[in-house]
């Protein structure tokens, strides 16, 4: 059995990195790995694969930025010729990204079958492009790998064949306990000297927060009141590197506190260890990112999220995340609750265990090979 992986973004690589390590255990499959080249800089691809430990792409398409037809429509020409003559019997997708809608639609015309990883969820918000990406996915693919069982419904309601679907747990979860570790070892805050326990982290990239100058003004006054409380660390994303390098925004950058403190310490964005070491030590994570909603509900450490909507719900039934939208006076309040309240009582999703891509790999291998018989 031959298996094609493609990545391309940053989110993609934690979630494939376990899913080939899965599969290469069974000597009967070969595993290929693609990247995109959606993401492109060392701190937002190249150090990922280095950190987790996976195996240098076979092939790198190079795509680099672009509009998201460009970047979705050179994806999809430089995979075609690739997918054509290597024929592999299926493609594994990742997450919601425009690497992984590219890649299955350029399967499924080839006839190739295709596997969606984190399949089913939704935030029922269009003007998202990830859900776009999300719903044009999963109705092209043929093995729908699901995190939590609302997705089972979500696919349900859009007439996808229930038996295409499978509860497997969440692979960003193996990849986190697997690290986990070797990423607290690091001591990210102190050596930023930092107390652990006592900062706030903050991630900001959705082009609905950071594109808007209004949106993007109120979340960072927000911040501006919470850093003179703690100290917020703020890995930035080159999106919202780009949107700040206009100075409107500067004068919030570069406060320090009367004691000295620094109350924004804005960075370049983070590797994966580092990112996971100062997220387990936070007292407060902030952030727009989806992957970051399931992780600290892993970690047990307090969410806000800077969006109305989650198409992660489980996070916020069960685990430690708020939605808060982007309003100064919302963050502002719910910080003051998150940073009063007594001690979380968070659970964690079932099967998210650190054993899902075992799951994906045994589901895949006996499928794909019963087809072949
Ligand atoms: C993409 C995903 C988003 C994911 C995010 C994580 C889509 C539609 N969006 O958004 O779901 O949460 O990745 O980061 O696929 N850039 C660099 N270096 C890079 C890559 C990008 O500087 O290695 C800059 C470029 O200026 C580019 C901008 O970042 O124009 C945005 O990159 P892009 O891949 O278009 O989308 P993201 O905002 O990263």
């Amino acid at each position: 059995m031959k298996a094609m992986c493609v990545v391309g973004a940053r989110p993609n690589f934690m979630k494939a990195a376990p899913v080939i390590d899965a599969l290469r255990r069974y000597q009967d499959v070969q595993v290929m790995l693609v990247h995109t080249g959606q993401h492109y800089d060392h701190q937002m691809s190249t150090l990922f694969f280095q950190e987790l430990g996976m195996p240098k792409p076979d092939v790198d398409l190079q795509v680099g930025s672009g509009s998201h037809g460009e970047q979705t429509g050179q994806i999809m020409v430089r995979l075609e010729p690739l997918m054509k003559s290597e024929r592999p019997d299926v493609v594994i997708v990742f997450g919601d990204v425009n690497s992984t809608i590219a890649a299955a639609l350029c399967a499924a015309k080839l006839g190739i079958q295709v596997a969606h990883v984190e399949a089913g969820l939704r935030s029922f918000d269009r003007t998202m492009p990830e859900e776009l990406n999300r719903i044009l996915t999963d109705n092209l693919s043929d093995f729908l790998f699901i995190t939590e069982l609302g997705a089972r419904k979500n696919l349900k309601r859009e007439g996808i064949a229930e038996e295409k679907a499978f509860f497997v747990g969440n692979v960003m979860v193996d990849t986190l306990l697997k690290h986990r570790e070797r990423a607290s070892a690091l001591r990210v805050s102190q050596k930023l000297g930092v107390q652990a326990g006592t900062y706030g982290l903050l991630t900001l990239h959705r082009p609905s927060n950071v594109d808007d100058e209004h949106t993007l003004s109120e979340i960072l006054d927000a911040i501006d009141d919470l850093s003179k409380r703690l100290t917020i660390i703020f890995p930035c994303h080159p999106r919202t590197r780009q949107r700040l390098s206009t100075g409107a925004h500067a004068h919030l950058l570069t406060k320090e506190s009367e004691g000295g403190r620094v109350r924004l310490m804005m960075l370049d964005p983070l590797g994966y260890l580092e990112f996971l070491s100062l997220m387990a030590d936070a007292r407060l994570v902030l952030t727009d990112s989806g992957g970051i909603q399931e992780e600290t509900t892993v970690l047990g450490v307090p969410c806000l999220t800077h969006r109305r909507n989650t198409e992660r719900p489980v996070t916020v039934e069960q685990g430690t995340n708020v939605l808060v939208g982007n309003s100064r006076e919302a963050i502002v309040a719910a910080a003051d609750k998150a940073l009063t309240a007594a001690a979380l009582h968070a659970g964690v999703p079932d099967l998210w265990d650190g054993k899902a891509s075992e799951r994906i790999a045994a589901i895949l291998h006996d499928r794909l090979a019963a087809l072949s018989r």
